[in-house]
């Protein structure tokens, strides 16, 4: 496999907004971001994807954006942002931003011009659409509920959009509109960004002809995702962005990918791929329910290490994956993975543990490393995500009760990661001195980075020596490049997986379980190179004179086979 700088490196998500707020406005902002890079330095970050920064009215917390090349107000200037890139640079650390360009906001000009001239050269950039017997061109659903057509006004046509109204799809068939994404990637990239998180890329690909499917929901509608499932040929799109953007400045794309097709898994991300690498959602995927949060699932432990052992065997032989635990979609993973018993440090050691040393670039999305948790909400007044409130209306449609459709929030919301950043036990938890944009976890008194940082077996701490693991001279190359072997897969609440190389056997093993669980190890001694409970020199004394480990609930411990 050819080596590429990315492979061994350790990224780091922020979503700004509830990042760190220098000027009391209650928003996280890029001062924030640059006030805090010593601190992600000292995580062990080497790269950072800040979530969009571009100017938006804010609809879906910025994924609609209305100027490509300018920064949200809210998150300061321009100039703050070069700042940015210059500090990081200095610290030997890289900058992604989110690539948002299956769609824009109604409120960027592109937009406005189309809708002033719905038969005009930028109504081309869009998916205007006639309808059929003064009904939506087809019967799809938006990803956030309801019609995926929107009515343009005074007029026969209709608009798609795949997310919120707010955020109209963009014609990729179109050269006009590929040259003016392409001009925009490339400006940023000559600023000297690394690369970028690219958003809900699959989607780009539409099937002209719009053909409706069977309804699959009581609301009579289809999915807008069973056209992207069938339609042929986004590869083609894909080669065309890298071969005039990423492939000229060796930048690192990761692809927001979910419905991804097993044979297309080299193509998208092999050797010669059209990503450098791509989230691997896939134990995120087991809890999606038929129709909604409401009838979501909760998989067992051993679906859910066992779809991330077969998402291993397969991403492994192809190319780098990157691994998460959670990110600013998703609920918390303490409190979605862990079971209830293990929602405490030692847990939260052992998860990051068995997540950030597969194979694969690990992604901590901010917060994590403290194992900052979900939050509930007495409320749907309480929420901001749109998602949410959709979803929320969904499960009262289908029969639940205000308290069940609440519970679906508290273990589902996009807002419970996006809660603010707890940096400190006081007011405000040190990310504002105002009022938070979106009200704290009230546990910050509890959790956060202060208290942690002072203490040596905090959470924190064990995030720092993870990646510092992980990063070691000694260890580098077999966490990067070995390969990734599960073992006692037969064990009760058993986690455990080689990493090896030709010369060396990393044996990463953690017991989910409530029960103690003892491995025989196959050498006869190992070295204890990390333990999340500090029982490292009991751990040694035993496999010295026994040639086993014995793993209490919720231990991990990382060996160094000889
Ligand atoms: C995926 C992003 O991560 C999510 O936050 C957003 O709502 C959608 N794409 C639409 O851009
Ligand atoms: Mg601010």
């Amino acid at each position: 496999m050819m080596k590429k700088w990315w492979h061994d490196k350790v990224a780091y998500q922020i979503y700004p907004k509830s990042f760190a707020d220098t000027d009391g406005d209650g928003i996280g902002d890029l001062r924030g971001v640059i006030s805090r890079l010593d601190y992600l330095k000292e995580l062990g970050v080497d790269i950072i994807w800040l979530s969009p920064i571009y100017q938006s009215p804010f609809v879906d917390q910025g994924y609609d954006i209305s100027d490509y090349y300018r920064i949200a107000e809210e998150f300061g200037t321009m100039e703050e942002f070069d700042e940015l890139l210059e500090e990081t640079k200095k610290r030997n650390m890289y900058v992604l931003m989110d690539l948002v360009i299956n769609h824009c906001s109604d409120k960027h000009e592109w937009f406005q011009k189309a809708l002033a001239d719905p038969y005009g050269k930028y109504a081309g950039f869009f998916h205007f659409v006639k309808g059929k017997d003064g009904k939506a061109p087809s019967n799809y659903r938006s990803y956030f509920g309801g019609s995926a057509w929107e009515p343009v006004p005074g007029t026969d046509l209709y608009y798609l959009h795949m997310f919120a109204k707010e955020q109209p799809d963009l014609n990729w068939e179109n050269p006009a509109l590929r040259e003016e994404i392409y001009k925009m990637i490339n400006w940023w990239l000559d600023k000297g960004l690394a690369g970028f998180r690219i958003d809900a890329i699959i989607n780009i690909k539409k099937d002209l002809d719009f053909p409706s499917f069977e309804p699959d929901g009581p609301d009579g509608l289809a999915s807008c995702v069973k056209m992207v499932e069938e339609v042929q040929g986004v590869g083609e799109y894909f080669e065309d962005i890298k071969r005039h953007t990423f492939a000229k400045y060796d930048a690192f794309t990761v692809a927001e990918v979910f419905n991804m097709k097993e044979n297309e898994l080299e193509e998208f991300i092999g050797e010669d791929g059209h990503f450098s690498s791509m989230f691997d959602f896939s134990a995120h995927m087991l809890a999606q329910g038929e129709n909604g949060w409401y009838n979501s699932r909760k998989p067992s432990f051993k679906e859910w290490r066992d779809t991330i052992f077969a998402s291993q065997m397969r991403m492994q032989k192809v190319g780098h994956a990157a691994n998460i635990i959670e990110n600013h979609d998703e609920p918390r993973g303490a409190s979605r993975f862990l079971p209830e018993y293990a929602q405490n440090e030692a847990g939260k050691k052992m998860l990051a543990t068995t997540s950030l040393l597969l194979y694969g670039i690990p992604f901590i999305y901010q917060g994590q490393e403290i194992g900052m948790t979900n939050c509930r909400r007495s409320d749907i007044s309480e929420y901001d995500d749109i998602n949410t409130k959709d979803q929320y209306m969904e499960a009262l449609r289908a029969g639940c009760s205000v308290q069940q459709a609440l519970d679906c929030c508290y273990e589902n919301s996009r807002d419970n990661a996006r809660t603010p950043m707890q940096w400190n036990g006081e007011k405000g938890a040190g990310f504002t001195d105002g009022t938070p944009w979106l009200a704290l976890n009230p546990n910050y008194t509890e959790i956060n980075v202060e208290e942690q940082d002072k203490r040596a077996d905090s959470v924190l701490n064990y995030y720092r020596r993870l990646t510092a693991l992980k990063k070691a001279p000694a260890y580098g190359e077999t966490f990067t490049y070995g390969e990734f072997i599960p073992d006692y897969a037969d064990q009760d609440g058993g986690f455990a997986y080689h990493r090896k190389t030709e010369d060396q056997d990393i044996l990463i093993a953690a017991n989910y379980g409530t029960e103690p669980c003892t491995l025989k190890l196959a050498g006869t001694s190992a070295e204890v190179l990390l333990s999340n409970i500090g029982n490292a020199d009991i751990r040694a004394g035993e496999i010295a004179e026994k040639g086993t480990v014995t793993l209490e609930s919720c231990e991990a411990a990382v060996l160094l086979l000889k």
